[in-house]
C-alpha cells in the first residue's frame, strides 16, 4: 500500500480504464476542480473494480452531468428503454449519469451539519476539506484530481492511507453515527464486502448508538433502502453476519435473528430464478414466526411495511417465513406429489428452498428431498390442454372444467400421463 500512498496518477490510469473514466477524463481537462473520491477510489487503491465513479466539481454537478452523458452519446432525456439516463438531485446537489455497463456519480463540494440525529444533511457550497470531512469511513475520504496543473494530487482525511493499508474501518468524528445512523448499516455492508474490521473506537461508537437508540431517529425508508443495499452484496450472507455481530440487526426489529447455517443452505437450495435477497430476508423472519403469543403474521407485514418493501417483496418473503415450516411438515406427510397439493403449488419457490434447508438441519431427509424434487422438476409441470379442449369435447361451460383439470393436473404430476396432449384429455374426460 505504501507505494500507492501519492501514486494518484496510477489511480487516474486505472479510472481511465473503466467504463466512462475515459470520457471524464476529457472532460475534466478542461477544468482544474474535477476530483475523483470515495469508494471509486478505496476500491482502485485496493485494486479492487470499483461499482462506479464517484466525482466531486466545485459547483453545478448537474450541467457536468449532461456534458458527460452527450460525450458518452447518451440522450438529454435518458433511454429508459436502453438503459440509460440522467438523474439530478437538487436539494443535495448531486447527479447520477448511467448507462449499461457504466454509472458516475456527481456532486458538488460540500459541507454538511445536521439540525437533528438522524435528520437528513443540510449542505453548503464546500472545500475539499470540507467534502472529505463529512464523509462515514477514513478509507472512503480520499480525493485524486483528475486534471490540471496539479493532476494526481491526493488529499485525505488523517488515518486514510493506514486505515486503508491495515484494513480498518475508522468513522471521522465521534458523532458520525447520531449523525447519520445508517452509517451502522454501512458499516456492517463495507466489513464484509472490503473484509475490514472495525476499529476499536469505532467499534465502541457504533455499540454507544445502539444503545441509545439511534435507529429509531431514521425514517424506515432509509433503513430499508440501507437493507436492501446489504443484501444486495456479493456476499449478503457474510454482511448480514456482520450486520447481526455488531447488534443492529436484532435493533431493526425484535426478533429478527440470523441462523446462518439455514440461511446458506436455503441459498444453495434456492433456483435461479429464485430471489435470494428475499429468501434471505425470509431467514431472519423466521425468528418472528416463532412468537406464540403474539401475532407474527401481522408484526413481520408492519415491519417489512415500515421498511418500504415493494408488496411483491414483502410478500415473497413474508409467505416463505410464515409457511416454511408448514410445507415441511406436507412434504414429509404426502406419499405422492398430488398429495402435496394446493400449499406447496402456489407458494413461492423461495418458501420451499427455506423448508428445504429447514429439513436438513432437523434431519428430515425425505421431506428435503421431496423439496429438491419440487424446485427441481415438479413445480415447471403443466398441462398441455386447457379449458376450451374441455368445451370443444362437449363439456359444459362452468366449474366442472376446473374440476376436471385439476384431476388431471393430479395424475400428470404423479407420473401417470406420459403420453402428452391425448393422455390429459382422456384422463380429464374420464375423470369425476
Ligand atoms: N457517504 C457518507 N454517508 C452516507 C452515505 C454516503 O458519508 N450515509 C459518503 C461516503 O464517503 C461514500 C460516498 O458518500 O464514499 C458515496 O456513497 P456511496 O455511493 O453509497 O458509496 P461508495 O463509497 O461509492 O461505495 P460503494 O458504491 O462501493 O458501496
Amino acid at each position: 500500500m505504501d507505494e500507492l500512498r501519492m501514486d494518484g496518477r496510477a489511480v487516474l490510469e486505472r479510472m481511465r480504464e473503466l467504463p466512462g473514466g475515459r470520457e471524464v477524463s476529457h472532460l475534466a481537462a478542461g477544468r482544474g476542480d474535477v476530483e475523483l473520491v470515495g469508494g471509486a477510489v478505496r476500491d482502485l487503491l485496493l485494486e479492487r473494480t470499483p461499482r462506479e465513479l464517484d466525482l466531486v466539481v466545485a459547483e453545478d454537478a448537474p450541467s457536468f452531468a449532461r456534458e458527460l452523458s452527450s460525450r458518452l452519446g447518451i440522450p438529454a432525456a435518458g433511454d429508459p428503454e436502453g438503459g440509460s439516463g440522467i438523474a439530478a438531485h437538487e436539494r443535495f446537489g448531486t447527479a447520477l449519469v448511467w448507462w449499461p455497463g457504466g454509472r458516475v456519480d456527481i456532486a458538488a463540494r460540500r459541507a454538511e451539519s445536521y439540525s437533528a440525529p438522524g435528520a437528513l444533511p443540510d449542505v453548503r457550497a464546500g472545500t475539499t476539506e470540507e467534502d472529505l470531512r463529512r464523509r462515514d469511513f477514513t478509507v472512503n475520504a480520499i480525493a485524486v484530481l483528475v486534471a490540471g496543473p496539479r493532476m494526481g494530487e491526493i488529499s485525505a482525511v488523517p488515518h486514510a492511507f493506514e486505515d486503508l493499508a491495515r484494513s480498518r474501518l475508522r468513522v471521522l468524528h465521534e458523532r458520525s453515527f447520531v449523525d447519520d445512523p445508517t452509517r451502522l448499516l454501512r458499516l456492517a455492508r463495507y466489513l464484509a464486502r472490503l473484509e475490514f474490521e472495525p476499529d476499536e473506537h469505532t467499534a465502541e461508537l457504533a455499540a454507544q448508538a445502539l444503545a441509545g437508540g439511534q435507529l429509531a431517529t431514521v425514517s424506515g425508508a432509509r433503513i430499508g433502502a440501507e437493507l436492501r443495499l446489504l443484501l444486495s452484496e456479493p456476499d449478503p450472507l457474510a454482511a448480514l453476519g456482520r450486520l447481526s455481530e455488531l447488534g443492529v440487526l436484532e435493533a431493526l426489529g425484535p426478533g429478527l435473528r440470523l441462523q446462518k447455517r439455514v440461511a446458506q443452505r436455503a441459498l444453495d437450495a434456492l433456483p435461479p430464478d429464485g430471489h435470494s435477497d428475499m429468501l434471505l430476508l425470509a431467514t431472519l423472519l423466521l425468528g418472528m414466526s416463532h412468537d406464540p403469543t403474539g401475532d407474527p403474521e401481522r408484526a413481520m407485514l408492519e415491519l417489512l411495511d415500515d421498511l418500504e418493501f415493494t408488496a411483491g417483496d414483502r410478500n415473497r418473503a413474508h409467505a416463505a417465513a410464515l409457511k416454511a415450516q408448514v410445507l415441511l411438515d406436507r412434504l414429509e406427510a404426502a406419499r405422492t406429489p398430488s398429495e402435496l397439493g394446493e400449499p406447496v403449488q402456489a407458494a413461492p419457490v423461495e418458501a420451499l428452498a427455506l423448508a428445504l434447508a429447514l429439513a436438513e438441519e432437523q434431519g428430515r431427509t425425505q421431506a428435503a428431498a421431496a423439496a429438491a424434487r419440487w424446485i427441481s422438476e415438479l413445480r415447471h409441470v403443466r398441462l398441455q390442454i386447457t379449458g376450451d379442449d374441455l368445451l370443444a369435447a362437449g363439456i359444459p361451460a362452468g366449474p366442472e372444467i376446473g374440476r376436471r383439470l385439476k384431476l388431471a393436473m393430479r395424475r400428470k404430476l404423479d407420473g401417470e400421463l406420459p403420453g402428452g396432449r391425448e393422455a390429459e384429455l382422456s384422463a380429464a374426460m374420464e375423470a369425476l
